[in-house]
């Protein structure tokens, strides 16, 4: 039966770009012939999807997924039984954008010709996404496109022909019939590309952010009293988040810079002395992480409090260098941020994004200046990682008293006179330290601690 090379892999191949996820599309039973191929390469039988008409084979690292044209809309994830079989141009034009919908024949005549009814090769060469009909009718077949349009600029360093962008601008709200889960996985292939603010850009002024992360777009805007602005939060951002993003592919650092000053219009204030202020913005923005996680459908576990660790830190770095570093404040800083620490020194080096390229130079070598500080207390203390050095455990049997609230102080003030400096973090020096502190609240050392 007439098979064909389609969609993603043809685009890659094109581009050069490694894709291991293969699609076949073929005028006739796209189960039939993952079946035949399946024991023409003796491979296990393809897994089968009856309802969509597909049968998947994995070879090696290759994914090879097979489906019979069809007349209706397509959809790599679609939950919608397939109804219509159609020919490959009706399968080209249901495809979201023309550089995905060119065709590779696998024909033993023509082998090797490019089918391209819409002209993707084109619109590679010059760099557009753009749908290959009406894109009213392709986004309007399944709203995700419009993200997808953008996910791939982002992607590619592609612009998006005017029709198909105003008709993203007129379709925006059509994005909420969409599943969270879509969404986020758009989103975070967007917030994952080398330079993530053009795709932020994009979603902001094509109006589709303001439907799904309304928070974000709340940054936008400068305010002025009496002839003083601050800055544009919404910009700063996504400054931000491309500087991250140039030092490292972690998603989660990367959504800490997305949300870093995200409490920022609930804390704003205007006062004459001191001009705009937004005190406490990282406390209230590491309490609004969660629920932003929940609705956008991220998870939430450890990358979650990750995240929320670091909006809740990300100024105590640049409040250090800003004042007298002092072996204190670092061995807190380390103590606070444990494994998280060079993550927030990123996020911190990130978000200086002063024009004035004298402050942003002497705020640097400050940052250097603590790093190496950092570096020389953590040999000294190792508080990163805190482990007690005395147990509550311990402390029961040395002064025989019940597990109680005194347990539980005893192990603080441990823990903050070596945070302040007072003894070092040595089981030794912290037994000492007990004993002190014991005998000042009148406890008495058990005659035989150890029975
Ligand atoms: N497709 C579509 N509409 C969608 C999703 C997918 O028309 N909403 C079609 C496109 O032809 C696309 C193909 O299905 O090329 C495969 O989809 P998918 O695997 O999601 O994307 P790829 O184009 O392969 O790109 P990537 O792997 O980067 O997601």
């Amino acid at each position: 039966m007439p098979t064909y090379l389609v969609g993603g892999f043809v685009r890659d191949l094109i581009l050069n770009r490694p894709n291991k996820d293969i699609d076949f599309v073929c005028v006739g039973s796209g189960i039939e012939l993952a079946t035949e191929v399946a024991a023409a390469l003796e491979l296990p039988p393809p897994v089968v999807f009856r309802n969509f008409g597909t049968a998947m084979l994995k070879t090696g690292e290759f994914e090879l997924e097979f489906v019979g044209a069809r007349k209706e809309s397509y959809r790599a994830d679609s939950r919608k039984p397939w109804v219509e079989d159609g020919t490959l141009e009706e399968d080209q034009q249901r495809r979201d954008f023309t550089i995905n919908a060119m065709a590779i024949s696998l024909q033993a005549q023509g082998f090797g010709d490019l089918i391209d009814p819409f002209g993707g090769i084109g619109h590679l060469r010059k760099k557009v996404i753009q749908t290959p009909l009406d894109p009213v009718i392709t986004f309007s077949d399944d709203p995700l496109r419009m993200m997808r349009a953008i996910r791939f600029a982002n992607q590619l360093d592609f612009d998006i022909e005017p029709e198909t962008f105003a008709a993203i601008i007129s379709q925006a709200e059509r994005i909420r019939i969409v599943s969270a889960e879509r969404v986020i996985d758009e989103l975070n292939k967007i917030i994952l590309c080398p330079v993530p603010s053009y795709g932020f850009k994009l979603l902001f002024h094509s109006g589709l952010l303001r439907h799904f992360f309304p928070e974000l777009v709340a940054l936008h805007g400068v305010e002025y009293v009496d002839n003083h602005a601050h800055k544009d939060n919404f910009f700063h951002t996504l400054q931000v988040l491309d500087n991250v993003a140039k030092v490292s592919d972690d998603l989660w650092l990367r959504w800490a810079a997305i949300l870093h000053d995200i409490a920022k219009p609930a804390t704003k204030r205007f006062s004459p002395q001191h001009g705009w202020t937004f005190h406490g913005h990282e406390d209230r923005g590491a309490r609004m992480v969660p629920g932003i996680f929940r609705r956008l459908k991220l998870p939430l576990n450890e990358h979650m409090h990750f995240v929320q660790k670091l909006v809740r830190l990300h100024l105590r770095p640049i409040a250090l260098v800003k004042k007298e570093v002092t072996d204190s404040a670092v061995r807190r800083l380390l103590f606070e941020a444990g494994d998280s620490v060079d993550a927030l020194m990123i996020l911190c080096r990130a978000d200086i994004t002063s024009k004035n390229h004298e402050r942003v130079g002497r705020y640097l070598r400050n940052f250097d200046l603590v790093e190496h500080k950092m570096t020389e207390v953590e040999e000294k203390d190792r508080v990163r990682n805190f482990q007690p050095p005395v147990t509550g455990d311990e402390i029961i049997r040395l002064y025989n008293i019940p597990p109680g609230r005194i347990i539980g102080d005893l192990k603080d003030e441990i823990k903050e006179a070596i945070l302040e400096g007072v003894i070092r973090n040595d089981r030794e020096e912290a037994l000492r330290f007990l004993a002190d502190i014991a005998a000042k609240k009148g406890l008495i050392l058990s005659s035989n601690p150890y029975e």
